[in-house]
Order: C-alpha cells, then sequence, then structure tokens
C-alpha cells in the first residue's frame, strides 16, 4: 500500500535548519528558524522554568492523565496573560494543545467542522505552516495582500481592500504581533478599522499569537487582541508558548474561542475536547505545568518577565546595530525600516538568488523569501551580516 506514497514537499524552514546543520564552516551564522539565541549563539532554559521544573520534580506524584484539554489552572492562566484578569471568564472555551501549531490545526478544525464550505483569508505572507496545514485539511486558504515590498510596512489599503471579500462563515487569521515572516505589524487604528470590517462582514476573527513579550511588551502586544476580542461576537486565539517561554520542544500552546453568547460556551467547550480527542487525546502537560507554575507565583512570574524583558531588550538593540551599520556600509538609510520592525524577524526585501549569495558565499543563512531571525546575530556578526548584505548587492 505504501508504494503509493508521494513525496511531499519539505518544510522551508525546517530544511534550512538541516542545511545548516551540514555546512562544516565555522563563521557560518544561522538567521534562519524562528528561535531565540542569546549573544553567546546558545538557547537558554530561562531560570524561572527552570525552578519550576525543580519544583515540579520534587512535588509532582503523578503522571497520570489529565483533562482532555488539560488543566483549568493552564486555561486561567494563559487567558490572563492574553486578555488580562477583567475579561468575562464565562464567554470563554479553550483547550491546551501541542504548541501553538497544535492550537492552530485545531482551530482549523474547528472552523471546518462549524462550516465545511470554511475559507481562511491569510495574510500574504504568511507563517508557511499555515498554508501547508490549510492545504493538508482541504481548506482554501484566500490571501490578502498585507506587506508593502517598497516600504516594508504593512499596506493597510490593500489589506482591507481584500478584506472586504470575506463575509460570514469565513475566518480572517491575523497576527497578534510580531508579524511573522515580515515583522511589520498592525497600529491602533489600523486594529480598530479591522474590527469595524469584522463587524460588518461577519467573518470571524482567528488571531495567531506567537510572541507576545518579544515586541513592544506583553500588554502591548495583546492590544489589539483584547480590543478586538471585546468588540466582536466570535473570536478565536491561537496561542503559543514556545518562544515566550523558551520551551519549545515541550510543545505547549492554547486554543482560545471567545464568544459573547454565554449559552454557546458549553457547546464550545465539549467541541474542544472532542477535536483534542480525535487528534491525539490528552495534550502534553509538562510545559503546560511549567507555565501554570511560573505565571502563579509571585516571584517566579516577576523572575520570567525581567527575562522576557532581556530577550527582547535584546532584539530590540539588536535591530538598531543592524540598521546603524547598514547606514554606515551601504551610505543609504534604505534598511531604516529594521527599527520599526517587531518581534524576531524582518523581511529583508532581498531576492532568492541574493539569499543564495548570502549562504553560498558567506554562510548566512537566512530563509529563502528573505526573513531574518535578529535573535541570531550578536555585536561580532552584525557588521558581518551587513557588509554581507552590501556585497550581495541587496
Ligand atoms: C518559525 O517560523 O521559524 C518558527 O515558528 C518555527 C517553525 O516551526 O516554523
Amino acid at each position: 500500500m505504501f508504494n503509493s506514497l508521494q513525496q511531499q514537499p519539505a518544510d522551508k524552514i525546517l530544511a534550512l535548519m538541516q542545511l545548516y546543520k551540514d555546512d562544516p564552516r565555522e563563521n557560518k551564522i544561522d538567521l534562519g528558524v524562528g528561535v531565540y539565541k542569546d549573544a553567546s549563539g546558545q538557547t537558554p532554559i530561562m531560570d524561572s522554568i527552570k525552578k519550576a521544573e525543580h519544583l515540579l520534580w520534587e512535588t509532582q506524584e503523578t503522571k497520570s492523565y489529565v483533562g482532555l484539554t488539560g488543566t483549568p489552572e493552564f486555561s486561567e492562566a494563559m487567558i490572563n496573560l492574553l486578555l488580562g484578569d477583567k475579561f468575562d471568564r464565562n464567554l470563554i472555551a479553550s483547550a491546551a494543545t501541542p504548541g501553538g501549531t497544535g492550537a492552530v490545526r485545531q482551530a482549523f478544525e474547528l472552523g471546518k467542522l462549524a462550516n465545511p464550505a470554511l475559507r481562511v483569508f491569510v495574510s500574504d505572507p504568511t507563517w508557511p505552516n499555515h498554508l501547508s496545514i490549510l492545504k493538508y485539511l482541504g481548506i482554501p486558504a484566500e490571501p490578502y495582500r498585507y506587506f508593502d515590498a517598497k516600504t516594508r510596512s504593512v499596506d493597510f489599503p490593500a489589506m482591507m481592500a481584500d478584506l472586504s471579500n470575506a463575509s460570514e462563515g469565513d475566518i480572517i487569521l491575523l497576527h497578534g504581533c510580531c508579524h511573522n515572516p515580515t515583522g511589520a505589524n498592525l497600529k491602533a487604528p489600523e486594529w480598530d478599522a479591522v474590527i469595524e470590517l469584522l463587524l460588518k462582514s461577519g467573518a470571524t476573527p482567528m488571531i495567531d499569537i506567537a510572541y507576545q513579550g518579544f515586541g513592544d511588551g506583553l500588554d502591548e502586544d495583546a492590544a489589539g487582541l483584547r480590543k478586538l476580542v471585546s468588540s466582536v461576537p466570535e473570536t478565536i486565539i491561537a496561542a503559543s508558548c514556545s518562544k515566550n517561554f523558551g520551551i519549545y520542544r515541550e510543545r505547549t500552546g492554547l486554543l482560545t474561542v471567545v464568544s459573547h453568547n454565554k449559552d454557546a460556551r458549553n457547546l464550545h467547550q465539549s467541541t474542544l475536547a472532542f477535536l483534542n480527542r480525535q487528534n491525539f487525546s490528552f495534550p502534553p502537560d509538562h510545559g503546560a505545568r511549567l507555565v501554570t507554575m511560573v505565571l502563579s507565583d509571585k516571584d517566579l512570574k516577576s523572575d520570567w518577565i525581567e527575562e522576557l524583558e532581556t530577550v527582547r531588550k535584546s532584539m530590540l538593540s539588536l535591530r538598531s546595530q543592524l540598521a546603524n551599520e547598514l547606514q554606515k556600509v551601504s551610505g543609504s538609510n534604505r534598511f531604516g525600516f529594521l527599527v520599526d520592525h517587531r518581534g524576531m524577524f524582518s523581511r529583508l526585501g532581498a531576492s532568492s538568488e541574493q539569499v543564495s549569495a548570502l549562504r553560498e558565499k558567506h554562510g548566512i543563512y537566512m530563509v529563502g523569501d528573505s526573513r531574518l531571525n535578529i535573535a541570531g546575530l550578536n555585536s561580532d556578526t552584525v557588521p558581518v551580516l551587513a557588509k554581507a548584505i552590501v556585497d550581495c548587492g541587496i
């Protein structure tokens, strides 16, 4: 039976990870996969997470199953982080998932269950795995223009024009903050305009938020999401703990459905439990438990916030170092957009030939669409990258 299997397309980001690993050059620079690295190139375990892990090891007495949607404590802690403590909990159904990708996958499955003719409007560009999962599930992806390649910022009029084609029964997928892959984000008045459009069209927003705390701060990065959730009748949120808690391989995420119709909550909650059961049964618990412990303990939480702030500020500092260095070596301001972008990524705007030249000539790895992971840099490699960018004619 397996003779009929066809080679599936390789994931571009993961394929690049492998290419980097296989490159024997000692001075190679990895700006590919979205994993935070400190100045020494390590992806450290946060101290707050280590402490929670220690405590868990000492106190945990069973590894028996928890609920199909994870523990209520994890949901509560994450909802607090995402929506704040004032938001009415009676409007919320939620389920722990294997990472943010698990939440995205379950969200699409939920949409399809509710509407077999579901279409999902996705920013052009978006995280490639959004498109890949949609294709796998047979759900049409409707790209909406998002990124202006000239200004390297959001082409908001074009985005709104394309989103005006969405209607009730469609999902509009938005990135909560730190847009992946471009780094260009909506401003507050633009979130307001999107909310207006959603109210008019009846389409359902889905917010993928994988980098809360990496942009302007924990609350700032959730501001658009919070306003939207309070304003529109239904919202889906797919949240990841991989990056902001640095627990990538623990696969920790949360899928949340907010509905202003209180009577619908139980149905939503049992549907999320059903979907988990069909796909993987119980979600992973270890990472979710660590996150719960960190967010529920005053000291651990303040340690974590401090660590996250260090990460955020180091990326902001690398952004300005790189923009300054590029200004020096190129003699122009054309890379000024780097300081306006937020999060781990920026799309540089290089051709695929130029991206290949960076890799082949200089051992600098970035995704083929010229997305670079700012956190892959340090103050020694910033000047190396800047020179190489100019050398490759970018
Ligand atoms: C990325 O975009 O690099 C990360 O979200 C990692 C991944 O799974 O693709």
